[in-house]
């Protein structure tokens, strides 16, 4: 009978992997909520393939310990494969996918949703609600549809996040180094970023995290700026110079900041601190701003997601197993 193992199953992601053993009773499912390791490789012994998601590095020793038991399907249930030896895993004959796209409504809605709580001001009034102020005045709102919404990147995220700032009523404007013909054609893209940054009072970004890419929003792009602009960065951490933001926020340039990816936020997001040292007193005095709304790289973790990446990485690796073309193969030949 054919077996998948997988591992760190977390307990919300449980009763998919169930949902899914259901629906393929001709397969034997277990696993784990260990990590992929040397140590914990053997778990998966008799097993035609893996699924395995974690932040940690999967170094040679963790492939070639898959490989002496004969497992090389494997199927990770995130996007990321930098952490991954994929020349070791390549030289052994290792078959690999990954969950590209897994939501892009569950980021794209965070970042709407974030993006307007900081128009309202929404902290700033919750601050004040927990000293039981309950005056009005100054917190005052903007309302989404006064404002122009310049969005940066129109792929998968960013345009699903375009739909839903119309939706409110805003004004979209679009940046992208590749233009959608479609959203071209309907009269979204400005010629240039300057040009969005001139018009634009709530700029998110939506592009990877390339080395072209990296600060992208910094003191001079800041500058380019409207006054009392909104900045998203619901992406990657690197996109943002984050002492240049902080600058802004200072000098009042800068009305709000949405932050759920964070530069260096690798072992820090996703721990509990409470009672401990806090690693970060930058990150800490964000995290205290009334006008910055900082979540731990969460906008993808809903239920939608985490049953896509579930669902979708089994699929690959059963499609693996049977040596069917998967959905979201890794080309381990273009990679090296
Ligand atoms: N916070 C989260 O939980 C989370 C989850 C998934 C993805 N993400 C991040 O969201 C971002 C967007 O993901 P996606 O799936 O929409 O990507 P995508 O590949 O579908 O779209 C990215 C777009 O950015 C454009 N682009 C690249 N560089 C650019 C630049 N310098 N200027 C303008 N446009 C540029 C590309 O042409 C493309 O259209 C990525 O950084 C991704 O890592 C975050």
């Amino acid at each position: 009978m054919t077996k998948i193992f997988a591992y760190a199953i977390r307990k919300d992601e449980e009763p998919y992997v169930h949902e899914w053993k259901e629906a393929h009773p001709d397969v034997e499912v277990d696993f784990t909520d260990k990590l992929l390791t040397p140590e914990t490789a053997s778990l998966a012994e008799g097993s035609d393939g893996v699924v395995t998601y974690q932040q940690l590095d999967y170094k040679a020793d963790t492939i070639e310990a898959l490989d002496q038991l004969g497992i090389h399907n494997w199927s990770i249930r995130n996007v990321g494969i930098d952490n991954i030896d994929l020349k070791k895993a390549k030289e052994l004959g290792f078959k690999l996918t990954n969950v590209p796209v897994y939501s892009p409504d569950a980021i794209a809605e965070h970042a709407a949703i974030q993006a307007a709580r900081v128009l309202r001001q929404d902290k700033e009034m919750d601050m004040k609600l927990a000293k039981h102020d309950l005056r009005w005045a100054p917190t005052i709102g903007r309302e989404v549809r006064d404002q122009t919404v310049g969005v940066i990147g129109t792929g998968h995220i960013g345009q699903v996040f375009m739909r839903i700032m119309e939706g409110f009523g805003a004004k979209v404007i679009a940046y992208d180094v590749f233009r959608n013909p479609v959203l071209e054609q309907k009269g979204y893209y400005v010629d240039t970023l300057d040009d969005l940054y001139a018009q634009a009072d709530v700029i998110s970004v939506h592009v990877p995290d390339t080395p072209e890419n990296v600060h992208m929003i910094n003191d001079e792009s800041i500058s380019k700026m409207k006054d009392d602009v909104v900045i998203v960065n619901v992406s990657r951490g690197p996109l943002v110079d984050t002492d240049a933001v902080v600058r802004g926020l200072d000098s009042g340039k800068i009305f709000g900041f949405v932050m759920d990816t964070y530069e260096g936020e690798v072992g820090i997001f996703n721990n509990d601190f409470s009672g401990k040292e806090f690693p970060d007193q930058r990150l800490a005095d964000l995290i205290a701003r009334p006008n910055v709304l900082v979540t731990p790289h969460t906008a993808f973790y809903t239920t939608h997601a985490v049953r896509n990446m579930v669902i979708k990485a089994f699929d690959n690796n059963l499609n693996l197993i049977k040596n069917e073309k998967p959905e979201t193969p890794v080309d381990l030949d273009k990679e090296f």
